[in-house]
């Protein structure tokens, strides 16, 4: 038994995910965390941060940075400068700042994460969206074409989120270069959301980090990462990006002034450890995830007039119920015990995401009443 399986009541807790379904029997596998306790040196580090018991302004102790830039070179061979690092709690605010700092249109592929689609408007931006394509094998792709077309000459920033959330994409590095290429010829700053990247399930796939690909990259980008998906401690609010090039970077900085708190002392304590000292508990988790995600493939490829794409990365299956013909898929998901992900919020109506981040046996109930639910339909 691995300790995965091992089922922690979140019921009567601060959970998010299950409080929306508090006292009612529907398994919740929507808000993108996992049912799974921290890593224990994480827990650990958090033990002895507590411990001390002085909990005063903080900032990233210098050994914090390092940590980042030892991870980030040993997984992805990217070397970065400390002073490339802006501490943020959270990369969705991240996303609201790279708005606010880009002057401009912005461009996205859909469907994507909420909050690429509202954070624009947030920031009196216009959003030109584009469609991502699938192809009838059901692999998902930058449509270039629609990417052209929604460009406008007003369009200076380009939201990437990388690893995709919700399709499940690694991008590869020709895709990577192709989107680098079309930044380079029309002057955009890339703000690549890569807060998956530690959740690549395919052996054979790398995670390549967008300011890795080259000077230029490095220098239009601003790149948003967290150890929160990979060590589930979102609930720690401690991220940050990284923006190689100083005048970029004091843009961002200056539209996070008066507005962004700093991160909290125990997001830093955990955010070291989680990237010093976690490396088999992360080797566990991927192997036990990519097992998670066969059974889905499994479950919903079996279901008639449904489809779902193989997940490449993340713990999100995002699946086609459109054959349904359902009025409020969620909710009559919801009405068979199972709490998912509305497409509708992502761009896609027709749509469900399912978070798989859970012990199998509660993955195989939920897949057992995704079944029902369909056979109800
Ligand atoms: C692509 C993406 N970006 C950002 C977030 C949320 O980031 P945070 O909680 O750090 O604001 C999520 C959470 O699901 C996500 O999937």
């Amino acid at each position: 038994m691995s300790h995965f399986d091992q089922p922690i009541d979140r019921r009567q807790s601060d959970s998010y995910k299950w409080g929306k379904y508090a006292g009612r029997d529907i398994l919740p596998l929507w808000v993108a965390d996992m049912d799974f306790a921290a890593p224990p040196a994480v827990l650990a580090a958090l033990q002895a941060r507590l411990e001390h018991g002085v909990f005063g302004y903080g900032g990233p102790p210098p050994s914090l940075d390092a940590a980042v830039q030892a991870h980030l070179e040993s997984e992805y061979g990217w070397h970065i400068e400390a002073e490339w690092i802006v501490w943020l709690p959270g990369l969705v605010t991240g996303l609201n700042v790279a708005c606010r700092a880009v002057e401009g249109e912005v461009l996205t592929a859909a469907p994507i994460y909420p909050p690429f689609l509202s954070a624009p408007r947030f920031s009196g931006r216009r959003l030109n969206r584009f469609e991502l394509g699938c192809s009838e094998e059901g692999a998902w792709h930058w449509d270039t074409t629609a990417m052209q077309a929604a460009l406008t000459p007003a369009s200076k920033l380009f939201l990437l989120c990388h690893p995709h959330n919700p399709v499940g994409r690694c991008w590869s590095r020709d895709e990577l270069l192709g989107l680098a290429d079309f930044a380079e010829r029309h002057d955009l700053i890339v703000c690549s959301d890569e807060i998956h990247c530690g959740l690549i399930l395919d052996a054979e796939k790398r995670h390549i980090p967008f300011a890795s690909l080259s000077a230029d990259a490095a220098r239009r980008s601003i790149t948003l990462m967290a150890p929160s998906k990979t060590f589930n401690i979102p609930g720690l609010g401690c991220a940050f990006a990284v923006i190689p090039d100083a005048t970029l970077r004091r843009r961002f900085l200056r539209a996070m002034d008066g507005i962004v708190p700093h991160v909290n002392v125990f997001g830093f304590a955990a955010c070291e450890a989680a990237y010093r000292d976690c490396t088999d508990w992360h080797r566990e988790l991927i192997a036990y995830l990519r097992g998670n995600r066969d059974r889905v493939e499994t479950a919903i490829g079996a279901l008639p007039g449904i489809r779902m794409s193989h997940v490449e990365a993340t713990y999100l299956a995002w699946i086609d119920v459109r054959g349904l013909q359902l009025d409020k898929p969620a909710a009559h998901f919801e009405a068979h015990g199972l709490g998912l992900s509305d497409g509708a919020d992502f761009g896609a109506p027709g749509w469900l995401r399912l978070n798989f981040g859970c012990p199998r046996a509660t993955l195989d109930e939920a897949l057992h009443r995704f079944a029902a639910a369909c056979q109800a339909a």
